[in-house]
């Protein structure tokens, strides 16, 4: 099988990241920013900070800061509207995921017209995006340096996947003292995400020499560090070590892909708005259950990365070892105990699942699933 490598061409990490990405920025000619973000950033001055920065090195800026949780086609035809108006010759995003996917989307349409809608599945598109640097402020999505964008499409209450190689950043940018404002229930989530990522792409159909070094690596800085992240928010060795984390779980994910975690979490997403890193690290569990019957062995090298001995222990109860030390972190950082908590209801199972079999994401889990499994694992995750 052949194995494609996606990834932006410069990924600038670590403490000051932002002010040598920004004379990078500067140093590639771009005159106007449409700066992608969300207000609870512009409230915590973030936003006014790295405006200052760019304004400093020359870079004229637009703000676009209606990107909301779970960003929308909305939301994207909005940025869109102000990139025009403008005149802008790139775009920012600042912030976690859902800025990042927004700006994904606006880029992607700016470029290549229409409407974001016709770009849902995998390499719609047929032009590379308008250029796109990403400035990260979550441990994470990792969308700051994948080619996945996902928008919501209000009307049909799903989360369009786009996959295409033509939405990745052309630069990353991990500051970890841009993340040293996230609150504790965001890093748990974002964390537990990043996890799910890792797993997901450990596992995957896809999966090749080079994503697994990224994502047992992942996994093993993710069980060390995510506690501490968010036990104490202003530990910035922690933080670092996540931004590296979902950094390389976006490695292995971006070109192994994912599995039924993401494929199920989406549609919990898109139609009761739920945050996407809580869904993952409920459904998580649940579907390494499953895949348990084909990937035992796999499950096993997890839980070893997640610090449990497996030297006396088959793949079997690697697995379960697995499932077991994965509940145990969610558990440790506060993630709520099942999606019933969360509000999903029992009767809404059987059309969750029909939108899941349909979600790309899916397509490269170990085991494919029946309609009846998918519904049973939404079940068992009650
Ligand atoms: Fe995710």
């Amino acid at each position: 099988m052949v194995a494609k490598f996606f990834i932006p061409s410069v990924n600038v990490l670590g403490q000051g990241a932002v002010e040598d990405a920004i004379t990078d920025i500067q140093g590639l000619g771009f005159k106007h920013a449409l700066v992608v973000t969300d207000k609870p950033l512009v409230n915590i001055g973030l936003v006014a900070q790295v405006v200052e920065k760019l304004n400093a090195h020359n870079i004229a800026t637009t703000v676009y800061d209606g990107v909301q949780p779970n960003p929308t086609m909305t939301n994207v035809n909005q940025g869109l509207e102000l990139l025009k108006q403008h005149g802008c010759d790139f775009v920012v995003s600042l912030g976690g995921g859902s800025p990042h996917d927004c700006a994904k989307g606006i880029a992607l349409v700016a470029t290549n017209g229409g409407s974001i809608k016709d770009y849902e599945g995998v390499d719609r598109s047929a032009k590379p995006q308008m250029p796109l640097v990403a400035i990260n402020t979550t441990a994470g999505t990792a969308s700051e340096m994948t080619r996945f964008c996902i928008i919501t499409d209000e009307e049909r209450h799903i989360k369009m996947a786009i996959v295409d190689k033509h939405t990745t950043p052309i630069m990353s940018v991990n500051d970890p003292e841009l993340m040293l404002a996230k609150p504790a229930g965001l890093t748990a989530a974002t964390g537990m995400d990043a996890l799910t990522h890792a797993v997901e792409a450990y596992v995957s159909t896809a999966a090749n020499p080079i994503t697994d070094a990224c994502a047992i690596k992942a996994i093993e800085i993710i069980a060390q560090n995510l506690a501490a992240a968010v036990a104490n928010g202003q530990d910035i060795d922690a933080r670092e070590q996540m931004a590296y984390a979902q950094f390389l779980a976006g490695m292995a994910f971006n070109n192994a892909s994912l599995g039924y975690v993401h494929a199920m979490a989406h549609q919990l997403g898109g139609y009761y708005d739920l945050p996407h890193g809580v869904c993952n690290a409920l459904l998580l569990p649940h579907v390494q259950q499953y895949n348990a019957q084909v990937s035992a062995h796999r499950l096993r090298d997890v839980a070893k990365a997640m610090g449990v001995d497996v030297s006396q222990l088959d793949d079997n109860q690697g697995a379960c070892a697995a499932i077991e030390a994965i509940k145990a972190l969610a558990a440790a950082v506060n993630i709520p105990k099942n999606l019933t908590e969360l509000g999903v209801k029992a009767e809404d199972i059987p059309m969750l699942a029909d939108n899941a079999l349909n979600d790309a994401c899916g397509f490269t889990n170990p085991k494919q699933a029946t309609h009846a499994d998918i519904c049973q694992i939404f079940t068992n995750a009650l």
